[in-house]
């Protein structure tokens, strides 16, 4: 199986009013053509800013530090914008939580996305407006005619996500991030986005890296799955490896902590993962009940058990 995206030992920090505020560490793995991935991970555990160091999509005064990340072979950290905005977008497509916010409130869905499709192809407004409609009904929009003619805040947040995917598809991707795509939502329509994001990768083969608190979600449609805690990827693993033998004790604590009504996981404890004292040790540390004396000096490397299944923990080491 081919890589589209190999990312390694991302490191980002903030610069804040009170000095360098570290957000990312030592971050690697990367995505097959194809592949729908799945990042997971508390509130503050560093998984939108992975992703949007990767996109360029952070404030000013976010900081890479150090890192690479290769698309298709290519080193895309040393290219300038302006050679980047040609991946983001064409190469890349983003959908995030609030569709409501990313769509522009004066136009209407037909207008915008007219603009693209002639920006993107280069044709004329009535072929355009074809492909438009095409589009509309491809990501299960039934009454495309309407949703063409409907500004942003006429529609509902399921129809305004399909239109945002909608948008990202005309730009034929390859790559496509989604950060809490369904989070908004009720559960009818969260699972009804997230099978067209499944149907989509599967007869486009395209890449979906797949960010949520959903953990039904990335048991159902994920191949491989990271799980990010304060700042590290702790555990990287197929859906498999992580649900039937998770190996971190906050890969446990996280399974645990799905209530077995719902399908997202609760907090684990009062204390945000972002607020662990020491960035050189286990984010996990101050929570967990196996700490040694190793755990309290430094944080081990990713360490693979076998078959891609790799696991960040002294307490699975003896050296
Ligand atoms: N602009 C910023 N300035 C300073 N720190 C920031 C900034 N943006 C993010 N951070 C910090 O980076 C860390 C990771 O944030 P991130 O948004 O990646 O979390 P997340 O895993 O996506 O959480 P959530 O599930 O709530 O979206 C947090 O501790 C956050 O406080
Ligand atoms: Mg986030």
């Amino acid at each position: 199986m081919s890589k589209i995206l190999e990312v390694n030992n991302l490191n980002v920090a903030f610069d804040t009013a009170s000095g360098e505020i570290p957000a990312v560490h030592d971050v690697s793995f990367d995505v097959n053509e194809g592949e729908i991935y799945g990042i997971v991970g508390e509130s503050g555990s560093g998984k939108s800013v992975s992703m949007k160091t990767i996109m360029r999509l952070n404030p000013s005064n976010g900081r890479l530090n150090s890192g690479t990340v290769r698309y298709k072979g290519t080193d895309i950290i040393s290219l300038s914008d302006a050679e980047f905005l040609t991946y983001r977008g064409r190469e890349f497509g983003m959908i995030f939580q609030d569709s409501l916010t990313s769509l522009n409130p004066v136009y209407t869905v037909g207008e915008k996305l007219i603009e693209l499709i002639i920006h993107i192809r280069g044709i004329k407004r009535k072929e355009a407006r074809v492909i438009a409609l095409e589009y509309l009904n491809e990501v299960g929009i039934n009454d495309a005619e309407r949703c063409f003619n409907s500004y942003p805040h006429e529609l509902s947040g399921g129809m305004r996500q399909r239109v945002m995917i909608a948008m990202v598809l005309v730009c034929e991707p390859k790559l496509i991030v989604a950060d809490e795509p369904t989070t908004s939502l009720d559960v009818t329509i969260q699972a009804q986005i997230l099978k067209l994001l499944k149907k989509i990768s599967l007869e486009k083969r395209v890449s979906v890296i797949l960010i949520t608190h959903d953990f039904g979600a990335v048991a159902q449609l994920c191949g491989r799955i990271s799980v990010m805690c304060g700042g590290y990827i702790v555990e990287t693993g197929t859906a498999e490896d992580i649900f039937l033998s998770p190996g971190h004790p906050y890969t446990k604590a996280l399974i645990a902590s799905i209530p077995s009504s719902g399908r997202e996981f609760e907090a684990l404890s009062e204390n945000d993962s972002s607020t662990s004292s020491d960035a050189s040790l286990c984010p996990f540390l101050g929570r967990c009940k196996y700490a040694n004396e190793k755990c309290r000096k430094s944080i081990p490397e990713m360490r693979d058990t076998g078959s891609g299944h790799s696991i960040r923990c002294w307490i699975l080491y003896s050296n």
